[in-house]
């Protein structure tokens, strides 16, 4: 059988580095691709007086092309500081794995935006982004989009399983079209707050369910 990829995707896709869960990571980023629904998580141990990436890992739920950019990106940012690694291109990764076929560029773009929502992640949780949006139902609808769905594996937006967002003077409360039994509701609820609570002017959030 013909691939249409080089030998270094195949490699990087067969022998994946980086790969899995972190457990307690210092930033974690989950990005999905617009163009095929498919999503990239990815996790961060930093340094904090240097800022360099010490550790990263990922997990792809996406094509060949994905995981090859994703081990290739992490392989890439390991040992860079938060700085350096922001400026990793999908173009550079591509170019490591000697070149991904145009229809895919899609991929090592949701890779490297796994790679930058990770660092953002980081930088809001320790101060380092300075904030002057107010939280919006937009702004709230955005973050949720990077909260996953276990039972779908799609973000909770697309899957439509937020019934109802309310902001309100320093609150924010989420409705969850499951009950509060459902064997996914506790950690659903601890990735939105993980999510939100990190926004500057949000002082309490609170998931609600159907029942
Ligand atoms: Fe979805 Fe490649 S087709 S990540």
């Amino acid at each position: 059988m013909t691939f249409p990829y080089t030998k270094e995707v195949l490699e990087h896709f067969r022998n994946p580095q980086n790969v899995g869960k972190m457990e307690d990571p210092d930033g974690k980023g989950l990005e999905g691709s617009p163009a095929c629904g498919d999503m990239v998580a990815v996790y961060l141990k930093v340094n904090p007086d240097t800022l360099v990436i010490e550790d990263i890992s990922f997990e792809s739920y996406g094509c060949a092309s994905n995981i090859a950019t994703a081990s290739m990106i992490t392989e890439m940012a390991k040992g860079k500081t938060l700085e350096e690694a922001k400026k990793i291109t999908w173009k550079e990764a591509a170019n490591a794995l000697g070149g991904l076929p145009p229809v895919k560029a899609h991929c090592s773009v949701l890779a490297v935006e796994g790679l930058r929502s990770a660092i953002r992640d980081y930088e809001e949780k320790h101060g380092m982004v300075v904030e002057n949006e107010a939280t919006t139902v937009e702004v709230v609808s955005k973050r949720l989009k990077h909260v996953m769905n276990p039972m779908a594996g799609l973000d909770i937006i697309r899957t439509e399983l937020v019934l109802k967002v309310v902001v309100e003077e320093g609150t924010v409360r989420i409705v969850l079209d499951i009950p509060s039994t459902h064997q996914f509701a506790v950690a659903i609820k601890e990735d939105i707050v993980d999510k939100l609570e990190s926004l500057w002017d949000v002082e309490s959030v609170t998931v609600d369910f159907i029942s």
